[in-house]
C-alpha cells in the first residue's frame, strides 16, 4: 500500500483531488467509484473548484457510488444520492444519467443489488475508487463479519455504524437499519483505489489496516490484497 501523509484535512483533500483529476485527464471517459461521508467532502469541493477554473471536465465520466441506505428516498437529505447531487454532481458538468447510486427505493432490494453488480461489470469495472474507512473497519457498508460478500448486496448496519451515523439524523432511531452496498469483490474490480482517512478517530482503523494481516472482522484489512491502493491520510492518523 502506498501511503501519502498530509499535514491536515485540506492537504489530504487536495492530494486526492489531484489524483482524481489526473485520472480523468488521462482517460476522459473514466469510471469513478465514489464514496460519501464526511471524509471526501473536501475532495468534492476541490474538484468543483478545479472544474470551475477549467482544469478538469467530468462530461464523459461515469460514476458508481459504493452504497446507499435502505430504504430511503433520493429526496431525503440524508440519502447518499442527495449527498452526491448537492455536494458534487450539481456543480460540475457530469451527465446525471451517467451517475449511479444504488436505489434506496427499490421494491426488491435483492434484485436491485443484482442490477447494480451487473452495472459495475458492464462498465468494465472501476478505473479509480475512492474509499473512506469506518471506525470499525468497514468499507462501504461491508460491516465486520465472519464472512464478507463479494457482490453488491443488502446488509444490516451494525450498532456502531448506526451510532457513528446518528450525528447526521434527528436521532439514532431515524438511521435506516439496512443498506445496499457494493461487496468487497465489486470494490476489487477497481483498478486503482484511494483510501482517505482524517483525524485521530481513524487511528485505530488505519493501524489495523496497516498491520498487513487479513481479518473479515475488519474489512479494511482486505485492501492489503489489492495491488494498487494509496492511503491518503492526515499525520494525526499515524501518530
Ligand atoms: P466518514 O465515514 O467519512 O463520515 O468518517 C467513513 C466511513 O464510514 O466509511
Amino acid at each position: 500500500m502506498n501511503i501519502v501523509v498530509c499535514k491536515d484535512y485540506e492537504e489530504m483533500s487536495l492530494r486526492a483531488a489531484h489524483m482524481v483529476a489526473a485520472q480523468v485527464k488521462e482517460k476522459p471517459n473514466s469510471v469513478l467509484g465514489l464514496a460519501t461521508g464526511s471524509t471526501p467532502e473536501g475532495l468534492y469541493a476541490d474538484l468543483i473548484e478545479m472544474y470551475k477554473k477549467g482544469e478538469v471536465s467530468f462530461k464523459n465520466v461515469t460514476s458508481v457510488n459504493l452504497d446507499e441506505y435502505y430504504p430511503i428516498a433520493p429526496t431525503n437529505d440524508q440519502s447518499y444520492r442527495y449527498f452526491m447531487n448537492t455536494k458534487f454532481f450539481d456543480h460540475v458538468d457530469i451527465d446525471k444519467a451517467n451517475t449511479n447510486v444504488p436505489d434506496g427505493t427499490a421494491a426488491d432490494p435483492v434484485a436491485e443489488s443484482k442490477r447494480y453488480e451487473q452495472l459495475v461489470t458492464d462498465l468494465g469495472g472501476i478505473d479509480l475508487q475512492i474509499l473512506g474507512i469506518g471506525r470499525n473497519g468497514h468499507i462501504g457498508f461491508n460491516e465486520p463479519d465472519t464472512k464478507l460478500m463479494l457482490d453488491t448486496h443488502v446488509t444490516a448496519l451494525t450498532e456502531s455504524t448506526i451510532e457513528a451515523n446518528a450525528r447526521f439524523f434527528a436521532s439514532a432511531n431515524d438511521v435506516p437499519r439496512k443498506a445496499l452496498t457494493m461487496g468487497m469483490g465489486s470494490i476489487f474490480k477497481a483498478r486503482k483505489i484511494i483510501v482517505m482517512a482524517s483525524g485521530s478517530s481513524k487511528k485505530g482503523a488505519v493501524s489495523a489496516m496497516l498491520e498487513r494481516s487479513v481479518d473479515t472482522n475488519f474489512p479494511a484489512t482486505m485492501l492489503n490484497f489489492h495491488p494498487d491502493v494509496t492511503l491518503i491520510c492526515t499525520a494525526d492518523v499515524l501518530d
